[in-house]
């Protein structure tokens, strides 16, 4: 088993990866639990439920299983209110422990439940998509969406494992696979060049899940964003490396509406317009941005932006959260492995947009 550890300030904990662990989820379950709630949702719950309970039922304290509707619309205030209904129901005290089985949205649904229930009680991720078990899972941002913003409701609240198993990946659809696959390769652009490279020469056994190459891209991932969250918990400074290319692709998922596009992919195709902009700001080589642009379509992801016109891609991108005060603020690359938070005036971002925008 591979294992990575995060130490924030405001807790510590261990990550668990492997090829088929999920039977082994009990061991991470503190001795005094008082009871535990599941919570997935249908897709996941069918696939791997009954694995999960099985191995819960080994703690012997009362188990109570809840699944919400699939789907990112459900992220939601209401969906938050049937977790809390479901919770105080089954009167869950606060030596309980929720564990949160499925993608992203179950995990920061879940943890935010967790992070306000009775002002807290214990949980544990376990990630069923790439992108969960390589970015979403880690790192304690919890939160709901809001009809005005994504993510707008939330707290910093850390689990108290997260355990990872390699093999559910395998009946994610590849859109999915290509969406977790972008956050991965984000990782060496931002902060290893090295791993940058290793996932140049090794991007076809990726995307064939090949075990040993998934299990060291997601143990990569996690060492990384473990770093990240340990030195900047409450993103005051380098967390927000972790938000490359993402202004780009925020704008290119509100602009084609939540759902065209997978967050991954849009974030695949914004890290190729970041890099872009890295070369005009920063003189960012031409053969590294090529570089990047090749791996981001060796993923599956689109390397070419939906043409939203000027005039909504800049409003789209100053709506974005990381530009309040109407600074437009990114992060770029002054070389591969090595990220900066800058201003960029507006000219530069047209000239992006000219090269990097479909037109046909
Ligand atoms: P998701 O949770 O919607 O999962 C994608 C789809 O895959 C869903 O239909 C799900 O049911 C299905 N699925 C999950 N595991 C499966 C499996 N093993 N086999 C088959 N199907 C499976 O999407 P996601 O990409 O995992 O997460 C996206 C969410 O994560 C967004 O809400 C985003 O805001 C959030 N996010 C949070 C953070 C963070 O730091 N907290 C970071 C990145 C993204
Ligand atoms: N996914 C960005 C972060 O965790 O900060």
């Amino acid at each position: 088993m591979s294992l990575v550890r995060v130490h924030t300030p405001s807790g510590q904990y261990p990550i668990h990866i492997e090829q088929g662990n999920l039977p082994n989820l009990a061991q991470l379950v503190p001795s005094n639990t008082s009871a535990i709630i599941l919570i997935s949702n249908p897709t996941v719950y069918d696939l791997y439920g009954a694995t999960v309970e099985q191995a819960l039922q080994a703690i012997q304290k009362p188990l109570y299983s809840l699944q919400i509707p699939d789907g990112e619309q459900y992220k939601s205030l209401a969906t938050l209110e049937t977790v809390y209904q479901f919770m105080l129901e089954k009167q869950l005290d606060r030596h309980a422990v929720l564990v949160a089985l499925g993608g992203g949205v179950v995990g920061d649904l879940s943890g935010f439940a967790a992070a306000t229930y009775m002002r807290g009680i214990r949980f544990i991720q376990v990630p069923t998509t790439l992108l969960a078990q390589v970015d979403s899972s880690v790192g304690g941002k919890t939160a709901v969406n809001h009809p005005l913003g994504k993510n707008m409701i939330g707290a910093f609240y850390q689990p108290i494992a997260v355990h990872i198993d390699t093999a559910v990946l395998k009946s994610l659809p590849d859109r999915e696979i290509a969406a977790g696959l972008a956050e991965v390769i984000k990782y060496g652009m931002i902060l290893d060049a090295g791993f940058f490279r290793w996932c140049i020469r090794n991007v076809q056994l990726l995307r064939q899940l090949d075990r040993e190459a998934i299990i060291y891209a997601v143990k990569r991932s996690c060492e990384i964003k473990a770093d990240v969250v340990s030195k900047d918990e409450k993103e005051a400074g380098m967390r927000a490396f972790l938000n490359f290319g993402h202004t780009f692709g925020h704008a290119i998922e509100t602009g084609l509406g939540y759902g065209a596009w997978l967050h991954g992919e849009a974030v695949g195709c914004g890290m190729v317009q970041a890099a872009e902009l890295s070369h005009l700001v920063f003189g960012l080589s031409r053969n590294n941005v090529e570089e990047i642009r090749d791996l981001v379509a060796a993923i599956g992801c689109p390397t070419l932006a939906p043409n939203l016109g000027n005039e909504r891609w800049l409003a789209l991108m100053m709506h974005d959260k990381k530009t309040l005060n109407q600074k437009l603020k990114f992060i770029l690359l002054e070389a591969i492995g090595q990220a900066k938070i800058t201003e960029v005036p507006k000219e530069a971002l047209l000239d992006v947009l000219n090269r990097t925008v479909c037109t046909a």
